[in-house]
């Protein structure tokens, strides 16, 4: 981990009524860091993200982010990153170049700086031949391209990922990678969920490996293998699972926070 810290959590929490989604949670990721998040479905990898990016509020703890208090500065911590979340947001009937003009101008950027950086962004991700096409012909892998132009239109210097490649084909997974090593190269923290181990082991400086809101194990995968000792040659999927365990979590999709069972009839 390089010196300078870029994030660093205070016993992060967060509840739901009496879902304690994220818990106590602590960890620190250092300038140009690729730091990727795993763990269950339902493990508050998500939680833990929003809560980062100022669109959760914490019930406990706090964060610092690019210099700033989640809680105390969260407008300033927003003009400091980018987050692609689990949902694209985009205009569906809008083309890329409309799309990141208004996105653009949302967040008080020039028209001028807009299409300069529209440009690289869209370029560096292979788009530039679909710049006028309106993204509701798009395929899943071109919306997630623009979708991350998007995230980048203010230069941040943290990037936030929710599970960036889910979904799309090796191709894409492919340049989606190698892009945020490019990004890294230029000095952007990244802080990324995956379910994806290859992905993970290809890209994350370290990881954090979160279970029931807590962090159990955060290292280089290097280091989380020598976790895993009945293994010869652990990969990060055995040393996972050795952690989680094998069950299969049930994670409903509603969200039964009344705690009264009426979900389950
Ligand atoms: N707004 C909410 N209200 C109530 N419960 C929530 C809310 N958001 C998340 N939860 C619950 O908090 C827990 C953690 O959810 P979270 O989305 O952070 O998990 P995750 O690790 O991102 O899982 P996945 O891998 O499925 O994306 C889950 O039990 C979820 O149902
Ligand atoms: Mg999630």
């Amino acid at each position: 981990m390089s010196s300078e810290i870029v994030i660093k959590t205070d016993q992060l929490t967060k509840r739901f009524g009496n879902l304690t989604a994220v818990d106590r949670v602590n960890f620190e990721v250092g300038k140009a860091e690729v730091f990727g998040l795993l763990g269950p479905n339902g493990a508050g990898k998500s939680t833990t993200i929003r809560m980062l990016t100022t669109l959760l509020t914490p019930s406990r703890g706090t964060a610092e982010v690019a210099g700033y208090d989640i809680i105390k500065n969260p407008e300033k911590v927003r003009e400091k990153i980018g987050l692609v979340a689990e949902k694209v947001i985009l205009y569906n009937r809008l083309t890329p170049f409309e799309n990141l003009q208004f996105f653009g101008k949302l967040y008080g950027l020039e028209e001028k700086t807009i299409k300069e950086r529209a440009e690289r962004w869209v370029s560096r991700l292979h788009m530039n031949d679909w710049m006028h096409t309106m993204v509701m012909f798009f395929s899943t892998g071109m919306k997630q391209r623009i979708n991350i132009a998007r995230a980048l239109l203010t230069e941040p210097e943290v990037l936030f990922l929710d599970e960036p490649t889910m979904g799309l084909d090796p191709q894409t997974t492919r340049a989606i990678r190698n892009f945020i090593k490019e990004l890294k190269e230029h000095g952007v923290t990244v802080v990324l969920t995956t379910h994806d181990m290859f992905d993970a082991e290809m890209l994350c400086d370290r990881i954090a490996i979160m279970d029931h809101g807590k962090i159990i194990a955060v290292d280089t995968v290097e280091n989380l293998k020598k976790l895993a000792p009945e293994k010869e040659n652990p990969n990060l999927e055995d040393v996972y699972l050795f952690l989680t365990g094998e069950k299969i979590r049930d994670v409903p999709l509603s969200r039964p926070q009344t705690g009264n069972g009426r979900y389950h009839s």
